[in-house]
C-alpha cells in the first residue's frame, strides 16, 4: 500500500530542477501555460511565478501539498497525474520532479516512491503527458540513476525526442534533467 507521510520539503533534487528551470525560462515568453506536476511545497511553480510566468498551475495527488501551495497564491488542484485536467487544455511546459525511488519496506511514501520498481509513476506520466502538451511544448523531467530506465527509454523513443539539460551527482545517485518534446514537434 502506498502511504503519505508528509509533504515533500525541497531537497537537492528540487533545487537542481529549480536552477535548471530558471535557465530554461530565460528565453521564454511570459505568457506560456505551465503545469508543475507533483508540486509538493510548490518550489517549481513558485520559481515560475517569481519570474513573471503567471499562467502556472500546480498539481499534486497530496491534499496537504495543494493546500500549502494555495496559501502562496498559486493556483493548485489535487489531481492524480492529469486526471483533473481536460484534454482540450494544452500546455507549453510541463515540469515534473517525480517520485522515482523503488519501493522498499521502509519507504512506501507517494512523495518519493515511484512504485515497486520506481519507474511506474514516470511511465504513466509519459504515456499521459502527450495529450496535454502543446505541439511545440516541452516537458522538463528529473530522472535519477536509482530508477530503472529501460521501460522509460522505450516510451521516450516511441513518442518523444529528448535532450539532457544537466546532471548532478548527489550522495549515491546521479540526477539528470531532461527536456522532452513530442517527436512530431519542431
Ligand atoms: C519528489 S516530490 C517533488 C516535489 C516538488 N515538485 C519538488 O521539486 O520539491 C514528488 C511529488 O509528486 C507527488 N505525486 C506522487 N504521485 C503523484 C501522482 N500520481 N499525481 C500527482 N502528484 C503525485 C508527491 O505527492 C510529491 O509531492
Amino acid at each position: 500500500m502506498r502511504v503519505h507521510l508528509k509533504m515533500y520539503a525541497p531537497r537537492e533534487d528540487s533545487f537542481f530542477l529549480s536552477e535548471t528551470l530558471k535557465g530554461y525560462l530565460k528565453k521564454k515568453d511570459k505568457k506560456i501555460k505551465i503545469i508543475d506536476l507533483g508540486t509538493g511545497s510548490g518550489i517549481q511553480a513558485e520559481t515560475c511565478k517569481n519570474l513573471g510566468f503567471k499562467d502556472t498551475l500546480a498539481l499534486d495527488i497530496d491534499r496537504a501539498s495543494v493546500d500549502f501551495v494555495r496559501r502562496k497564491k498559486i493556483k493548485a488542484i489535487q489531481s492524480d497525474l492529469f486526471s483533473k485536467i481536460s484534454k482540450k487544455d494544452k500546455f507549453d511546459l510541463i515540469i515534473f520532479n517525480p517520485p522515482y525511488l523503488p519501493e522498499d519496506k521502509h519507504d512506501k511514501g507517494q512523495d518519493t516512491s515511484g512504485g515497486k520498481l520506481g519507474d511506474e509513476v514516470i511511465i504513466k506520466f509519459l504515456n499521459q503527458a502527450r495529450s496535454y502538451l502543446d505541439k511545440r511544448g516541452d516537458i522538463l523531467l528529473l530522472l535519477s540513476s536509482l530508477t530503472p530506465r529501460d521501460r522509460i527509454n522505450k516510451i521516450i523513443e516511441k513518442y518523444y525526442k529528448a535532450e539532457k539539460l544537466g546532471e548532478k551527482k548527489i550522495f549515491f545517485e546521479k540526477l539528470e534533467i531532461w527536456k522532452i518534446k513530442e517527436k512530431s514537434s519542431r
